[in-house]
């Protein structure tokens, strides 16, 4: 039975009445929110009631701006505080990034906590190729206010875990190096953590080399003190970011609104369009980090499989490179027939061959297969983009 076969069973009505979707409908009066029969016939995720304690870990970034709107645009999250991290662009940027973001959106209830500078181990790789050297694609907006708090982001993510053990749910949309310095910091802190949703990782390729995504590429360390902590993590990966990229038309709906929010999302999005086809990429900037926001807000979105995850830290030319596996897909897997005849699949994690004159090491790591984590397989881009579009310009969904 794979993820999809087991998720909650909910009819369109019980959905509606029942989930954060429908819960903000009715306190926002209900009229302006549509929701359309979903393409996936059950919701994929659970359902949440009330809204979800969030943190949300940060590298802004344009697709971190846009995801930034989108949470403080959505009633399904209790933003507990943003952690900016260096990442796209260096934290001496993402930081004031990340208060100007606030600002824009009238949450300057949010406390955003300066995080690391540098990744745990290795020198920082930014990304100003993808989004300009100011991470905005270059699109001016005003000095921020507001400050950071005193406490640096480590410190409030452990904070705020342990005055909410189970409830509080990490966004990672940046390298992991935040989260990572929290985990290590404070060896009981993970079982109190609810889950992690993160964008990063891929199972079909990466996008800064040809095996790692760019968050996971910057500080595979990091990562991998995240996968192996035992917390839930939700993986929106490239697999269906790369399905979810903008186009003019979109521009122009975010243009069209007289919302500060969708105003200052359009400016960036023309930039980063004009950027990228001056630049002569083939496809136009993706969505990566709103997607990973989604995840939480619109259970119908997209389908997860789950998978044990470890990340490659010490390739060559494979570092940062997510490396998933299951016993349900691959060359490897079995018959859902055979499973009932012969009792649940398992199979061991398997590393690579040892060399000559190694003795000491095996290349089963772990005898079981136990999954970590549930990575999204697939989306339903149109209904992602009508949530976003619609949220940003203040219209509906
Ligand atoms: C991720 O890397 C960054 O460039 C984006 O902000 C996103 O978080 C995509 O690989
Ligand atoms: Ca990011």
């Amino acid at each position: 039975m794979d993820s999809n076969e087991k998720s909650v069973r909910l009819g369109r009505r019980e959905f509606l009445a029942s989930s954060a979707v429908g819960l903000a409908a009715s306190s926002l009066g209900g009229s302006a929110w549509s929701i359309e029969e979903p393409t996936l016939k059950q919701p994929t995720r659970a359902v949440n009631t009330t809204p979800s304690r969030v943190i949300i870990d940060t590298d802004p970034g344009t697709d971190d701006a846009f995801a930034l709107l989108l949470a403080m645009r959505s009633p399904e999250l209790k933003i507990e505080g943003i952690t900016p991290v260096s990442g796209n662009v260096p934290l001496e940027l993402t930081l004031p990034n990340a208060l100007r973001m606030v600002e824009i959106a009238g949450r300057t209830d949010i406390p955003v906590a300066a995080g690391a500078k540098v990744p745990l181990v290795r020198r920082l790789v930014t990304a100003e190729y993808a989004h300009g050297n100011n991470g905005l694609a270059g699109t001016v907006f005003p000095e921020p206010k507001i400050k950071p708090v005193a406490e640096p982001a480590a410190e409030l993510i452990r904070r705020v875990v342990r005055s909410h053990p189970g409830e509080v749910t990490l966004i990672t949309i940046g390298p992991l190096t935040n989260v990572a310095n929290a985990l290590l910091g404070d060896d009981q802190l993970a079982p109190m953590v609810k889950s992690v949703v993160m964008m990063g990782g891929s199972l079909s390729g990466g996008n800064i080399t040809p095996s790692a995504e760019f968050n996971v590429y910057v500080d595979p360390e990091a990562a991998r003190v995240v996968f192996q902590s035992g917390i839930p993590v939700t993986m929106v990966g490239l697999d269906v970011t790369r399905k979810t990229a903008l186009t003019w038309d979109y521009v122009r709906t975010l243009e069209s609104s007289a919302d500060p929010v969708g105003q200052a999302a359009a400016k960036i999005a023309r930039n980063t369009m004009e950027m990228d086809e001056k630049a002569g990429y083939a496809t136009g900037q993706k969505m990566h980090d709103s997607l990973a926001v989604a995840a939480l807000l619109d259970p119908y979105l997209m389908r997860f499989e789950k998978f044990y995850v470890d990340v490659e830290t010490s390739g060559e030319l494979s570092a940062g490179e997510t490396v998933a596996y299951s016993p349900y897909s691959g060359d490897l897997r079995k018959t859902l027939e055979w499973e009932k005849q012969n009792g649940k699949l398992d199979m061991s994690i398997r590393g690579s061959a040892p060399l000559l004159g190694r003795t000491d090491i095996s290349p089963v790591l772990r005898k079981h297969w136990v999954p970590n984590t549930d990575a999204a397989m697939d989306v339903d881009s149109a209904r992602f983009f009508k949530l976003f579009l619609g949220r940003l310009t203040g219209k509906a969904s």
